[in-house]
């Protein structure tokens, strides 16, 4: 096993690097529903990694798929030219996207999936003659990774305060958390639909013939997991139809089975115009991402915008052919043995055993939804995030992986997880929980 003996070098991202490098956790293996430790210990996977690894670690099947795309095709470059699989794959997520969202552009992470969309929505509102509609609106507390428009339309205050003044022409709906009425909900919150209205306020403010899109997360998740109120985005979606304002659902966690379905989407049973997703696409093996799109988007760019290149936008390795093939087997698998399914007969027992926490020393709020779960705690003092990050680095000592998001816990295991695994996440948590001040 690999121990590395010098940690200087490396910036790692997200991390408090003075603080992990006196006391590094270091993966060394993964396999199904766990990880192995440098100290040679077993770790279940209780996030799928970063909410990715939908399919459990390890797969054969991807990793035989990887090794003939790369034996047979490495490389081959995506402007002006083309390989098979990723037309495969772009016709095979548009059979399980929904409806009506048959078109696909393909990225690296979610980040560039959603600079991808902010871009693709602004285009396509100047070429069908609405060059006046460029704002753009985001959510607070809303997530969309770290590019210069994730941030801009994303409402983490962390993730924005240090960068300058960023995209200018956006604007944020309020967040949907409210404990007050909604604490402890099972499942989606009862109250917080009319929250929605607040995209009237602001086409009140800005005019709707300056706002190109809004983008959400349909729940969002790295700010702590919050399921959307009941009938929340159902109003959101006639607001924005209504103004002829496109929506965005940033699908980066939701999509590939952590809410049952193959999008959160089709849970909700409510359609954007663009869905962004990565992570699950390729069971995380290779960094992937992609950017979905109604039919009359596509159509509208390749009839009105400039000719000959509809959208100057692109990377060097969109539908990268390694990352292609590592998708088609995994979305092969999840097909194989129903891992959706699979997944929303999970759902309950994990709402279950989640709830199961109420009372546990420091807990002030749980939430679930799918496959995910939350459990936040009551900050130490003005010490915020101090108990989330001590109660994960226990967890850790006691065989689990946790995401801390702040105070509040996030679970999101592989879709795969079982019965006993589901209590063995809560009861090692419970456990974490009573031993940390
Ligand atoms: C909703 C959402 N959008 C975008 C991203 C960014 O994805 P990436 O880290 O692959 O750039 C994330 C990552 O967690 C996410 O949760």
């Amino acid at each position: 096993m690999n121990k590395p003996n010098n940690l200087e070098s490396l910036w790692m991202p997200f991390t408090p690097n003075k603080t992990f490098k006196k006391d590094p956790r270091i993966i060394v293996k993964a396999k199904d529903m766990h990880f192995t430790s440098d100290d040679n210990r077993q770790i279940l996977d209780g996030t799928a990694g970063l909410w990715c690894v939908n399919a459990g670690h390890g797969r054969k099947k991807i990793q035989e798929a990887v090794t003939q795309q790369i034996e047979e095709l490495d490389y081959s470059p995506p402007f002006q030219f083309g390989h098979p699989k990723q037309f495969e794959l772009a016709n095979r997520l548009a059979e399980i996207f929904p409806e009506g969202m048959n078109h696909v552009f393909f990225s690296n992470s979610g980040s560039e999936a959603v600079d991808s969309a902010l871009k693709i929505a602004l285009a396509y509102q100047r070429a069908r003659g609405h060059a006046t509609k460029t704002r753009l609106i985001g959510r607070e507390r809303g997530y969309h990774g770290v590019g210069f428009g994730g941030i801009s339309v994303g409402g983490m205050v962390k993730n924005r305060m240090y960068f300058g003044s960023m995209l200018s022409g956006v604007d944020h709906l309020r967040h949907t958390h409210n404990p007050s009425v909604n604490a402890y909900s099972h499942g989606q919150p009862e109250h917080g639909a009319e929250l929605a209205d607040d995209l009237e306020r602001l086409v009140q403010l800005h005019d709707a013939s300056t706002i190109a899109a809004v983008i959400v997360e349909p729940i969002a998740g790295s700010t702590g997991v919050l399921p959307p109120p009941k009938g929340y985005l159902q109003r959101l979606r006639d607001i924005c139809t209504k103004h002829d304002i496109l929506l965005i659902f940033d699908e980066v966690i939701s999509a590939f089975g952590r809410l049952g379905k193959a999008t959160g989407s089709d849970y909700f049973g409510v359609t954007p115009d663009i869905i962004t997703c990565a992570k699950g696409l390729t069971n995380a093996t290779i960094p992937m991402g992609a950017t979905v799109v109604q039919d009359y988007i596509y159509e509208s760019m390749l009839e009105n915008a400039d000719a000959p290149i509809e959208l100057f936008h692109g990377y060097t390795y969109s539908g990268h052919p390694v990352a292609c093939a590592a998708a088609l087997a995994t979305l092969d698998i999840y097909k194989e043995e129903g891992l959706f399914e699979h997944a929303g007969e999970q759902a309950p027992k994990i709402e279950k055993a989640a709830h199961s926490l109420k009372g546990t020393k420091h807990v002030i709020d749980i939430r679930n939804l799918g496959v995910i779960a939350a459990i936040e705690l009551e900050p130490r003092g003005n010490a915020v995030g101090a108990r989330g990050f001590e109660v994960m680095k226990k967890a850790w000592d006691l065989g689990l992986m946790v995401r801390a998001n702040g105070d509040t816990l996030a679970f999101s295991p592989p879709l795969i997880v079982s019965d006993a695994q589901i209590d063995e996440m809560f009861t090692t948590v419970k456990s974490a929980l009573e031993q940390v001040d």
